[in-house]
């Protein structure tokens, strides 16, 4: 089984993207890390970072054969209406992530029009949490 692992715009910079906001962890360690935490069920990653909509609309579109998603829009979280689309169509669970808690931050961080569409959301908790949202995936997907 594979889990898509799905990161939006300015994602593939980790580490070195205001290191203040974002902390250290590079996207390869995340994507160790989410590996990590699902290996024990026998599922793989797929992890997919694109700076543009569409790109990450296709690779939602390519997925629907994966066990569930864990997906950080970066800024399409404020506007990224047709990736929502896409995301309503894909047929598993996904948690949307985002490594600062955006409540804390600037007013246009303070919605995401993906959020009703997830299982559930995780913000402010760096790189951890993705490996929260990999725990909550393999409690929400049944065992094979
Ligand atoms: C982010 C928060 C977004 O508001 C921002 O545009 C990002 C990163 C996060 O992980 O904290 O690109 O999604």
């Amino acid at each position: 089984s594979e889990l898509l692992l799905l990161n939006g715009p300015n994602l593939g910079i980790l580490g070195r993207r205001e290191p203040e906001i974002y902390g250290t962890d590079t996207l390869a360690d995340i994507e160790a890390a989410v590996a990590e935490e699902v290996a024990g069920r026998g599922w793989k990653v797929t992890s997919v970072q694109r700076e543009s909509e569409g790109q990450l609309i296709e690779a939602v579109q390519d997925a629907y054969g994966t066990v569930g998603a864990i997906v950080n829009p970066g800024a399409l979280m404020i506007a990224g209406w047709s990736l929502r689309d896409a995301l309503a169509a894909y047929p598993r669970p996904f948690v949307e992530v985002h490594l600062s808690n955006v409540w804390a931050r600037e007013s246009f961080r303070h919605e995401s029009v993906l959020a009703p569409l997830a299982a559930g959301v995780i913000v402010g908790l760096g790189a951890l949490g993705y490996r929260l949202a990999a725990q909550a995936l393999l409690a929400e997907v049944p065992p094979a």
